[in-house]
């Protein structure tokens, strides 16, 4: 990160402090503000906002690992999770997620090289009886075969 960016962050992390305050019960909103807008929580952001609040950047940290809506890394435009209990995995999971991974040539955790898509596995999404269940952003699809999956993922953009 450039010097420049650097400070317009630090600047606009300062702002954020000053909205919501510099004590720890405003640790969660700032986090969410720059997950709002920048799509994750840098290590940069992690480190100034420990530091405007005073706090150890492992706190921060552990909290932004802790929130499956915050994230450390850039992700892509759509974020795929595939229920990954008992019930999808015994539902066919494995076969939906070697489908998926084939067609998106990636594995779960990483996310394509043009930035649409992030594949992660998610624990039970309350569709257990209609397993195998997947988020697709906000929305769950359930009772899935592979080519499914696949056409699912050849519609997000
Ligand atoms: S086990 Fe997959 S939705 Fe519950």
């Amino acid at each position: 990160m450039l010097e420049l960016e650097k400070n317009s962050f630090s600047e606009e992390i300062e702002n954020l402090v000053n909205q919501y305050g510099s004590d720890r019960q405003a640790l969660l909103q700032i986090l969410q503000a720059v997950q709002k807008k920048h799509k994750y929580v840098s290590d940069f952001a992690q480190q100034e906002i420990a530091r405007l609040l005073n706090i150890h950047p492992v706190e921060v940290y552990s909290i932004v690992s802790f929130y499956s809506f915050l994230c450390s890394e850039p992700k892509g435009r759509n974020i795929i999770r595939l229920c990954r209990t008992i019930s999808c995995d015994m539902a066919g999971k494995d076969k939906i997620e070697s489908a998926v991974k084939r067609e998106l040539g990636i594995s779960f955790g990483e996310t394509t090289n043009d930035g649409r898509v992030t594949l992660e596995f998610t624990n039970c999404l309350g569709m257990c009886d209609q397993g195998p269940a997947m988020l697709v952003n906000d929305r769950v699809y359930t009772h899935l075969n592979p080519e499914e999956a696949v056409n699912i993922l050849n519609e997000v953009k």
